[in-house]
C-alpha cells in the first residue's frame, strides 16, 4: 500500500507524570512519543505527584502543558479518599472526564469504600465521562452506580472475558458504557508476563489466553484503542518493588495495523477507534488541518531502543510491527517527519469537552 493518510489519533489514556515523577516522563518527552505515535491528541491521568484532584491543579497541568506540550493534552481529574467530590465535581467544564480508580493501581489514588465511590457518582456533572479502572468484581460495582446515579460510564483497558461480557450485556440492556482495550491486552498473556518479567508487569495484570481470545472475538463491542501509556525506568522496573506499566504510546498503531493487514479490522474500524470514538466519547474539539502520513507496508521488528519516551524500553521488542508514521501534521503545521520532532514545546494545545 503507497502513502496512507490518517486523520491524527487520540490516546484517551496516558500517564505523562508531570508534574512529580519527571524522571519517567515529562509533558514534553511524553507528548513527542505521542507524535511519533501518530497521536495527536492524549488524555493525561491523574496519578502525577500531586494528584489532579482539585480545579486547581487542573489549572497547575494545564499551564505546564501550554508551555511543554508538542500534541494536544486534556486532562483527568481524579477521585480520591480526602477531596470532597464536590471539589472535582467543579472541574468539570476544564476535565476531560472524572477518573475513579477501584481496583489496585500505582500511586494512591485507589477509592477503598463505597461510601466515596457512591458520592463521587452523585456529584459528578459532567460534561465528560466517568472514567472506571474497575476490574473483575469492580465492575459490576460501577455499572451499577452509572445506572443508579444517571451516569455515562467509560471503562479502561477492559482485560478479562467476564468484563467484555457484562459490558456486551450492559450495552444490550441500553446502559450508557462505552470501553477501551490496550494491545497489550489484546497481544501479550501471562504466558509473557512470565517472559518480560517486571517488563511485563502492568495493572490489569496480562490475563489468559482465553481472556485475550474473549477480547478479539468482541472487538465490535469495544469503543477505543487506549495504551495506558504508563512509564517507568528500565532501572525501577529492575529493582526491588516494581512499578506497575508500561510504555506504549510508540507501538500501538503498528499493532493496529498488524490486525487490519490480518484482516481482523478494516481501517475505517481502526480510525473509529483510535479517532473517532475517543473523539466522540470525551466530547473533544476538532482539529483542523491535522493528519498523519503512514507507510502501511513496513513491515519490521520492533526495535529494543531508539523510542523517544523517556524510559526507552518496550515489552513488544523484537515482535513484529506494521506500518511507520513518516509524517505529522498539527493544524497545518508539519510537527513530526522521519523520526524527528519539528515542533518546539508549546505546539499542542490544552483541550477540554466541547460543552
Ligand atoms: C499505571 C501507572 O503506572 O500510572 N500503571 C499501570 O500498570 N497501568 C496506573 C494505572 O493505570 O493503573
Ligand atoms: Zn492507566
Amino acid at each position: 500500500m503507497p502513502l496512507l493518510r490518517l486523520p491524527g489519533l487520540i490516546d484517551p489514556h496516558v500517564h505523562l507524570r508531570e508534574p512529580g515523577l519527571t524522571h519517567k516522563e515529562d509533558l514534553f518527552s511524553g507528548t513527542c512519543a505521542a507524535l511519533a505515535g501518530g497521536f495527536t491528541t492524549i488524555l493525561d491521568m491523574p496519578n502525577s505527584r500531586p494528584p489532579t484532584s482539585t480545579p486547581e491543579r487542573l489549572e497547575e497541568k494545564a499551564r505546564l502543558a501550554a508551555a511543554k506540550a508538542v500534541c494536544d493534552v486534556g486532562f483527568f481529574v481524579g477521585a480520591t479518599n480526602d477531596t470532597p467530590p464536590e471539589v472535582a465535581a467543579t472541574a468539570g467544564p476544564q476535565a476531560c472526564g472524572l477518573k475513579i480508580y477501584v481496583s489496585e493501581t500505582f500511586g494512591s489514588l485507589r477509592i477503598a469504600e463505597l461510601g466515596t465511590l457512591a458520592g463521587y457518582f452523585a456529584a459528578w456533572r459532567g460534561p465528560g465521562p466517568i472514567a472506571v479502572h474497575a476490574e473483575d468484581m469492580m465492575l459490576a460495582t460501577c455499572l451499577a452506580l452509572a445506572e443508579l446515579y444517571d451516569q455515562r460510564l467509560h471503562v479502561v483497558h477492559v482485560s478479562l472475558a467476564s468484563e467484555i461480557a457484562l459490558i456486551r450485556r450492559a450495552k444490550a440492556r441500553g446502559v450508557r458504557v462505552t470501553c477501551e482495550v490496550t494491545p497489550h491486552h489484546l497481544y501479550l498473556t501471562e504466558a509473557d508476563a512470565a517472559r518480560l518479567g517486571a517488563f511485563g508487569q502492568m495493572r490489569p495484570a496480562l490475563a489468559t489466553e482465553a481472556d485475550r481470545q474473549a477480547l478479539w472475538d468482541h472487538l465490535d463491542s469495544i469503543d477505543c484503542i487506549a495504551t495506558d501509556h504508563a512509564p517507568h525506568t528500565a532501572a525501577e522496573k529492575e529493582g526491588e518493588n516494581p512499578p506497575p506499566g508500561v510504555p506504549g504510546l510508540e507501538t500501538s498503531l503498528p499493532l493496529m495495523l498488524l490486525v487490519v493487514a490480518g484482516g481482523r479490522l478494516t481501517l475505517d474500524d481502526l480510525v473509529a477507534k483510535m479517532h473517532t470514538n475517543p473523539r466522540r466519547i470525551y466530547g473533544l474539539p476538532e482539529q483542523p488541518d491535522t493528519y498523519i502520513e503512514v507507510d502501511a507496508d513496513a513491515r519490521y521488528d520492533f526495535p529494543a531502543q531508539g523510542w523517544l519516551t523517556r524510559p526507552g524500553w518496550s515489552p513488544f521488542a523484537g515482535m513484529p510491527a506494521r506500518g511507520r508514521v513518516l509524517r505529522v501534521v498539527l493544524r497545518g503545521r508539519e510537527v513530526f517527519r522521519d523520526g524527528r520532532v519539528l515542533a518546539g514545546p508549546g505546539a499542542g494545545r490544552v483541550v477540554a469537552p466541547t460543552p
